[in-house]
């Protein structure tokens, strides 16, 4: 059945648009705030439908031409159709709506929005898939690859290597099903090839592939898909490290390693972390979920020690190398995962815990452990899933550790995805 209906409502977390007919709520995607628009219902639920545009008849303010011709198709982006002005207010009212409903705070003190200095070209890595010889992204909700030849997120070396990647396959011994490329901001490029299982020999040289890729390539690997969601490293060609320059920071990432994807805003993200261990005298420092040193390093220059708690050893490899580099004594990483690393932390005694989880967040055992530390002053909680922080805070709350403010930081331009920093203290 087609409706007729103005969307006016709002964008929600997972990038739908929120629209009403007779009273019941209809989530429809790549629509815009104030569109006047026919849809067809797709799927009934309890107390919601699923429904896609099959008219645009009025658009709304803030709907702009998107700029590459894959977007609908590719699902990589969502938003690209909205103004990126847009898209920050309603990345804002987005974690503020979280915050209140699940997290169940009033009115949460957003005291700053810091949108992305390029809303484009400002993706250091991409994980490309590879199909029946078609190269490019998986379409939204689906295993079929949309064959792309750039993409405009990526950073400039990047952008348009989808043709050199499709003239790579039949060097290959079997098809891969995914590249993964990460330009650092020297521009110098790690490529990790991966394999489903069946994997045979590979007879490259890091020269040859890197005048066909046409980049700096300054190492390549060999993966094969791994049971663990990550994938097993087979061989490695060449240096399999790079280097990241933040402000004064210098940092080592390996090709295993997980470093900050929105170039632009790394900086921004520690100066903002950084910032909140200033505002006190911390003795003890504690980041968890640490990567490379991102966080901990620019904090330990502000509070007498620190220490990081990281599962992934190749990050902590180079954290430990990233707190030589950057002349920090009072450092120390554990190589742990945090649910493995909550007597470390309790024996530590941290007065300042800066936590940046997966998309999963915490569960309460971290958090119960956090919030009765007995020196325990501030939280800085760094989240990129504004459900799973909100579900936290509520946590946080039952345990005496309450929410100050927060600054929505846009890490992720043209998509729904959005991080948060939120500073927490304790209140009893
Ligand atoms: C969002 S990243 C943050 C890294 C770092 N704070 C930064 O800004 O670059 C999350 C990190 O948590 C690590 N990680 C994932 N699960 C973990 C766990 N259960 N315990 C500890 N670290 C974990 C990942 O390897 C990754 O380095």
């Amino acid at each position: 059945m087609k409706q007729r209906g103005r969307g006016k409502e709002k964008l929600v977390y997972g990038g739908k648009g929120l629209g009403r007919l007779n009273g019941r709520a209809v989530f429809v995607p790549q629509v815009a705030p104030g569109d006047l628009i026919v849809a067809e219902e797709t799927s009934r639920k309890s107390g919601y439908s699923e429904a896609r545009v099959v008219k645009l008849l009025e658009r709304g303010p803030g709907r702009v031409r998107p700029r590459c011709p894959y977007f609908g198709k590719c699902g990589g982006c969502d938003w690209q159709h909205i103004s990126y002005r847009k898209q920050v207010e309603f990345k804002r009212a987005v974690v503020e709506e979280n915050l209140q409903k699940i997290g169940k705070i009033k009115r949460p003190n957003i005291d700053e929005v810091i949108p992305s200095p390029s809303p484009w070209n400002y993706r250091n890595r991409v994980q490309v898939k590879v199909k029946g010889g078609k190269v490019g992204f998986f379409a939204k909700n689906s295993h079929s690859v949309v064959e792309v030849e750039r993409c405009p997120l990526l950073k400039e070396d990047l952008e348009g290597i989808f043709p050199r990647l499709k003239e790579l396959l039949p060097k290959l011994p079997t098809e891969p099903a995914e590249f993964h490329l990460y330009s650092s901001s020297k521009d110098e490029v790690l490529l990790k090839i991966v394999f489903p299982r069946q994997f045979k020999r590979v007879e490259l040289e890091l020269e040859e592939l890197k005048e066909l890729l046409g980049v700096n390539l300054v190492g390549f690997g060999i993966y094969r898909q791994g049971s663990s969601g990550y994938p097993e490293r087979i061989k490695f060609f060449g240096r399999d490290f790079t280097y990241e320059l933040v402000g004064k920071f210098k940092f080592r990432v390996s090709a295993d390693s997980f470093f900050q994807v929105n170039r632009f805003q790394v900086g921004n993200l520690i100066d903002r972390v950084a910032r909140g261990a200033m505002e006190h005298q911390y003795m003890l420092a504690g980041d968890l979920y640490c990567g490379v040193g991102t966080l901990t390093i620019p904090v330990a220059r502000y509070v007498h020690r620190a220490f990081g708690v990281e599962a992934n050893f190749s990050a902590v490899a180079d954290a430990l190398y990233n707190k030589d580099i950057n002349g920090l004594r009072n450092v120390n990483f554990y190589c742990r995962e945090t649910e493995e690393a909550l007597k470390i932390i309790r024996e530590n005694g941290p007065d300042l815990v800066v936590v940046d989880p997966p998309r999963s967040g915490l569960n309460e055992k971290i958090i119960r452990t956090i919030a009765t530390l007995p020196r325990l002053r501030r939280v800085i909680y760094v989240s990129c899933n504004p459900a799973t922080l909100a579900r936290d805070v509520a946590l946080f709350y039952k345990y005496g550790v309450h929410m100050e403010r927060a600054k929505v930081l846009d890490m992720f331009p043209q998509t729904y995805h959005v991080e948060t920093i939120c500073f927490l203290r304790k209140v009893k």
